[in-house]
């Protein structure tokens, strides 16, 4: 492929998908994924939401969410990634990238050259819309970027904030990234669940570890398609994401496939019958290797009920109770999304690192 980096004996190509890890296509793989953790490492000084080969692969072979793979080389080895994900979903507007060159080799146009590739995939592909997210440490001065949300900002003079700004993204919106320390206490999780349980008489929370059950795909499917509009994205757009029972089936195999154990707490509207929220803790199959907070959605007309609060409540312990090892969790929010921050922060969670959100209108 032409490129237009300043490094001779540069190449950017597409990488095939690997069916499996310990294939020749396997092994590129694992060394994107080694890049990837290096460069999130540089900067968020941790590995604790750092994916396994084995989990993202399961994640990039997901066909409700399909992505392709670009990898830059320079003397056989990998110095750079693009990854290009689309949403199946008719007129879909968007495209969702990610651009990350290894440390010692940026300012000579690899990301430049990447993020050309995988633009012109959109344009072919008739989108009107990129976005892409990129981490960073806590700001460390006041020259920072705050987005239009208000809520949230990330150091001005960092390479992703430079290099989005120099290609025309404009910053949308802000996620904390926080964690929290475990075992947590269980009398505080105890006070708290107390203090929100009478606010919720209509309501049960209902577990499961692993695959969802049969009897309740439906309902879960519904919770993630709600999900998938309901959460703060400020400017940040998505089409609606079809869901139904195999797609539910679809997440239970790609979470056994990467060796994820998922756990659930549901809100069992006890009148209905119906799931009317859940949230989800993915815990790593090695031993002693730290949790990654997932979804948490309460349906818009069964909010005020506390039912957030008793759901993050109930995981934890859950978490406590299935995972005794898991030193710590980790979870991203909208910076303006103070309900959520509210209720981890009362259990401990603090900020570790920021997530910023990216935006480029093209074509149309
Ligand atoms: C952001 C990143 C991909 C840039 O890769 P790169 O190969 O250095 O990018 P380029 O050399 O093509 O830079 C293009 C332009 O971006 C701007 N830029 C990039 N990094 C910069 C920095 N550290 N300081 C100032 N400007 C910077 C400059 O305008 C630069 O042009 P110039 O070098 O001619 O001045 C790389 O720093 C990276 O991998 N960061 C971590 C991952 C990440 O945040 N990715 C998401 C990006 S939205």
């Amino acid at each position: 492929m032409t490129i237009s980096a300043d490094v001779s004996g540069l190449s950017i190509d597409e990488a095939p998908l690997p069916a499996r890890l310990d294939s020749p296509e396997g092994q590129d793989f694992t060394e994107m994924v080694e890049l990837r953790n290096t460069i999130e490492r540089e900067i968020l000084g941790t590995d604790d939401a750092a994916p396994t080969a084995r989990e993202l692969l399961a994640t990039f072979r997901d066909p409700y969410a399909p992505k392709r793979l670009f990898l830059a080389r320079l003397n056989g080895g990998v110095v750079g990634r693009g990854v290009y994900e689309w949403q199946p979903e008719e007129n879909a507007p968007a495209a969702f990238i990610e651009v990350q060159v290894a440390s010692t080799m940026r300012r000579h146009g690899i990301g430049t050259a990447i993020l050309t590739v995988l633009e012109r995939i959109a344009a072919e592909n008739g989108l009107t819309v990129i976005q892409s997210w990129s981490s960073h440490a806590l700001p460390a001065s006041s020259e920072v970027l705050v987005p239009p949300t208000g809520f949230g900002a990330v150091d001005r003079d960092s390479a992703a904030v430079r290099f989005a700004r120099a290609h025309g993204y404009s910053l949308e919106q802000v996620d904390r990234i926080s964690r929290v320390e475990l075992p947590m206490s269980a009398d505080l999780l105890t006070e708290r669940r107390r203090d929100a349980e009478p606010h919720a008489v209509d309501y049960e929370v209902v577990q499961w570890a692993g695959r969802c059950p049969d009897r309740w795909l439906t309902d879960m499917a519904r919770l993630h398609q709600r999900m998938s509009t309901d959460a703060p994205a400020a400017a940040i757009e998505f089409a609606e994401e079809l869901w139904d029972d195999d797609r539910m089936r679809n997440l239970n195999d790609m979470n056994e496939a990467g060796g994820r154990l998922n756990l659930t707490s549901a809100a069992l509207h006890v009148p209905s019958q119906r799931l009317v929220g859940y949230t989800d803790i993915a815990v790593p199959e090695q031993e002693g290797r730290p949790a990654v907070q997932e979804d948490t959605l309460v349906l818009k007309e069964h909010r005020g009920h506390r039912l957030g609060t008793l759901l993050k409540l109930a995981n934890l312990e859950q978490v406590m109770r299935v995972s005794p090892t898991t030193p710590r969790i980790t979870t991203f929010n909208a910076e303006e999304n103070r309900p959520m921050l509210d209720v981890n922060e009362a259990v401990g969670f603090e900020a570790i690192g920021c997530e910023a959100a990216w935006k480029k209108a093209v074509g149309s």
